[in-house]
């Protein structure tokens, strides 16, 4: 687009991009965009959840199976080879967008929880035991929860949690404290999906490595929405998923430091990860193959790359101070009205999201309510039901900015919202 960084979005230009946000919703679920009474435009606002697809992603999905649709690493033929070429190359590209050294520390996987479960099961299951120690946040998701939990009970390690404060933040002098020599793994979020916090990553990673325990980071919530950089964070591992940021679902990917994944095992087995194999052993392929057994997500892993550098081209620094615009909107205006709870840091202090609750009105209520108004949220416990427990709710609604929403669509939020109190008062 050739924009300066320092120039504000062009939102309307943005939205161009993505035709399915001029989009009507209502009338009958069962045929999508053209049910009766199918005349309310769009409000998506449920972007951590995933993000909605540009044209150009689209189209490089279909450019792979209109023009060099094959299989990987296997062939020697025109086809094999044109879309070998993309998908390695498509590894670089990710690789470059958070500051990987190269295209051996980037691993696709499925998504972000794949990518745990991949360090979980190759890494923890063969160096965890009894006496050490996984220290997470009260605030994880549980795709690292719920991994880590049950990782320790497998191993005997045990897993011990950094309390989150009254403002949704670390309380980093309990990390200083629990982050002892047993340490061997920091698994924390970067921002958090539910509380939007952004935790302070490099601290941790200096506590971490000061008892030698790796650092991974769940940057599912972050790598979408702002600049990241995995030397900046010391991250040992990081995980995020493409349909975040505007790439497929089915795809996402794993950084590990290139010595760290050198040591590891293979957590799948099969074709393509293998250099040499007889009836008695195997040896492994190279990074990062040696972690992409079978035939890989080629179409959306080329299309991955793609998105990348769209949010390249748009300039992650420009969409972070938009979101964070919108973001400081929402919550003024959700915390103006009386009746509303928001969780989490204050409004010039969070990633791109705000989780509310309206009394005397259910999440999921205000949920089906707002979307009579065409407005997208999630509502539910976003997969922290822990953290939910603490806070004293069973569910909360969430909204959720991206580069391409705008003032306007969060009135039509705030008039929703209001219609709901109004039905339940
Ligand atoms: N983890 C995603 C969310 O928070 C699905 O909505």
């Amino acid at each position: 687009m050739g924009v300066q960084e320092s120039e504000p979005l062009d939102v309307e230009r943005i939205r161009e991009d993505f035709p399915i946000l001029g989009r009507k919703v209502g009338g009958d679920v069962s045929t999508p965009g053209e049910g009766p009474g199918d005349d309310t435009p769009l409000v998506y606002l449920d972007n951590a959840a995933t993000s909605q697809t540009p044209d150009r992603v689209v189209d490089a999905i279909a450019e792979y199976y209109r023009v060099y649709n094959s299989n990987v690493h296997r062939g020697i033929h025109s086809l094999s080879q044109e879309a070998s070429v993309a998908y390695e190359e498509a590894h670089d590209t990710v690789a470059d967008f958070v500051g990987a050294e190269g295209r051996e520390e980037i691993v696709f996987t499925k998504n972000t929880t794949e990518a745990m479960n991949l360090v979980a099961y190759a890494w923890g299951l063969e160096e965890l035991g009894p006496g050490d120690e996984v220290v997470l946040t009260e605030m994880e998701h549980h795709a690292s929860l719920v991994t880590w939990q049950q990782i320790g009970k497998r191993t005997g390690a045990a897993v011990k949690y950094i309390p989150v404060d009254e403002q949704g933040r670390l309380d980093m002098d309990a990390a200083a404290e629990l982050i002892t020599d047993d340490t061997r793994m920091v698994s924390a979020v970067h921002v958090s999906n539910t509380l939007g916090t952004i935790n302070p990553i490099a601290d941790l990673a200096d506590l971490a490595h000061d008892h030698d325990a790796y650092v991974f980071v769940d940057a599912a919530q972050s790598v979408p929405n702002r600049p990241v950089d995995v030397s900046d964070l010391g991250a040992d591992f990081l995980a995020f998923s493409a349909h975040k940021m505007c790439g497929p679902t089915g795809v996402g990917a794993l950084y590990g430091r290139e010595h760290i994944l050198e040591e590891m095992q293979p957590y799948l087995y099969g074709g393509d990860m293998i250099r040499k194999v007889t009836y008695d052993d195997a040896t492994w392929e190279d990074l990062p193959w040696k972690f992409e057994a079978g035939t890989p997500n080629v179409a959306d892993g080329i299309a991955f790359a793609e998105a990348c550098e769209y949010l390249d081209d748009v300039g992650l620094e420009r969409i972070q101070a938009h979101e964070q615009q919108l973001t400081e909107y929402a919550y003024e205006e959700l915390d103006a009205r009386g009746d509303v709870t928001i969780y989490g840091p204050p409004a010039d202090d969070r990633g791109g999201l705000v989780a509310f609750n309206v009394d005397g009105v259910h999440a999921h209520d205000l949920s089906s309510i707002v979307n009579d108004y065409g407005v997208a949220i999630r509502a539910g416990d976003h997969c922290t039901q822990p953290l939910h427990d603490k806070l004293g709710v069973a569910a909360s609604a969430r909204a959720s900015f991206y580069l391409y929403n705008t003032r306007e669509e969060i009135d039509v939020l705030l008039e929703a919202v209001d219609a709901a109190v109004e039905l339940f008062a």
